[in-house]
C-alpha cells in the first residue's frame, strides 16, 4: 500500500506520522514545493521508526511527482490554512489553483488512485477535483466530517462527563462554521441516546461548540489545527487500505441522495478498498433535512466562486 501526502505542513506531516504509526502502509511519500522541507520531515519521521515501532518507509520529495507514481491513495493537504477570524471559504482564491495543479500531477502518475481532499474550503475543493479529473465519484473523498465528528464526540464527552470511548456521534453537512450538522438526535453514550442525560439546551451548546471547533483552535493557535485533522484523514486512509467497510461522514458527490445533486457535501459513507463503496441514506427528520438543504446552498454558493 503506497500513500502520497501532498503538503508537508502541520496537517500533512501529522497525517504521514499517524499513517506510519498505524503501520498498515508499506510506503508514504511526503511531497511539498518548499525545497528540502518534505525530505526533512520524512527523515525526522523515519528517525522515530525504531521508537514508535513502525516499518512504513516514509520518503520526502520536493515537487517531484514521479516519486508519487502508482500511489493507491493520495491525500491533498496543500494550500494555505486560515488565520484567526477567517472563514474556510476565504481561502478559495489561492487554494483552488493549488489543488487543481496538484491533483492533475497526482492523477497523471497514479491514474487508478483514490483521492482524499483536505484543503479548504474542502467541499468545494472536492468538487473541483471532480471537475478537474473526471475520476469516478467513489474515488474522490473529502475529509471534513470525520474531523468534525471527532470534535463533536469531544464536546459530548465533556458535557456528559463520560469517557470518549463511550460516546458516538456524527456530523454531516458542509465542513464550514455555519454548515455543519451535528446529529444530536442519534448521538449515544454506550447505545443510550445522549438526550437521556443532557437537556436540549445543553445539546444545542454542544452542537454550537462543535461547529466552531476549527475556528476556536485557529484563534488559540494563530493557525489551523493539525493533530485532529491529520488523525481523521489517517483513519480514512486505513479504512481504504485495510478494506475495513467502516462508516465515516465524508464529502462526496451526490447524485440525488439526500435530495441533492451536483454537489460534494458530508454524508455517511462506507469506506473500503474501493473508496466510497456505499452512500448511506439515513432517515433524517424534516428539521435535519432542512438543515442539510441549507448547508448545501452554502456549499453551492462557494462552488460558484470556482472558475471551472
Ligand atoms: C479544521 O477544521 C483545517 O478545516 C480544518 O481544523
Amino acid at each position: 500500500m503506497k500513500v502520497t501526502v501532498v503538503g508537508a505542513g502541520a496537517v500533512g506531516a501529522s497525517c504521514a506520522e499517524y499513517i506510519a504509526i498505524k503501520n498498515f502502509a508499506s510506503e508514504v511519500v511526503l511531497l511539498d514545493i518548499k525545497e528540502g522541507y518534505a525530505e526533512g520531515k520524512a527523515m525526522d519521521l523515519m528517525q522515530t521508526a525504531s521508537l514508535n515501532g513502525f516499518d512504513t518507509k516514509i520518503t520526502g520529495s520536493t515537487n517531484d511527482y514521479t516519486k508519487t507514481a502508482n500511489s493507491d491513495v493520495v491525500v491533498i493537504t496543500s494550500g494555505i490554512p486560515r488565520k484567526p477570524g477567517m472563514t474556510r471559504e476565504e481561502l478559495i482564491g489561492i487554494n483552488a489553483g493549488i489543488v487543481k495543479t496538484v491533483v492533475t500531477s497526482l492523477v497523471e502518475h497514479s491514474p487508478n488512485t483514490i483521492v482524499i481532499v483536505v484543503s479548504n474550503p474542502m467541499d468545494t475543493m472536492t468538487y473541483l477535483v471532480h471537475k478537474t479529473t473526471g475520476l469516478p465519484r467513489n474515488r474522490i473523498i473529502g475529509m471534513g466530517g470525520a474531523l468534525d465528528s471527532a470534535r463533536f464526540k469531544y464536546r459530548l464527552a465533556e458535557a456528559l462527563g463520560a469517557p470518549i470511548s463511550d460516546v458516538d456521534g456524527m456530523v454531516i453537512g458542509g465542513h464550514s462554521d455555519t454548515g455543519m450538522i451535528p446529529l444530536t438526535r442519534i448521538a449515544t453514550r454506550n447505545s443510550v441516546p445522549v438526550s437521556e442525560f443532557l437537556s436540549e439546551e445543553r445539546l444545542e451548546q454542544v452542537a454550537a461548540d462543535t461547529k466552531v471547533g476549527g475556528a476556536t483552535l485557529t484563534k488559540l493557535l494563530g493557525t489551523s489545527a493539525w493533530y485532529a485533522p491529520g488523525a481523521a484523514v489517517s483513519g480514512m486512509v486505513q479504512a481504504i487500505a485495510c478494506d475495513q467497510k467502516k462508516i465515516f461522514p465524508c464529502s462526496t458527490l451526490l447524485e440525488g441522495e439526500y435530495g441533492l445533486n451536483d454537489i460534494c457535501i458530508g454524508v455517511p459513507v462506507i469506506l473500503g478498498k474501493g473508496g466510497i463503496e456505499k452512500i448511506v441514506d439515513i432517515k433524517l427528520t424534516d428539521a435535519e433535512k432542512a438543515k442539510i438543504t441549507a448547508s448545501a446552498e452554502g456549499v453551492t454558493k462557494t462552488n460558484g466562486l470556482l472558475e471551472l
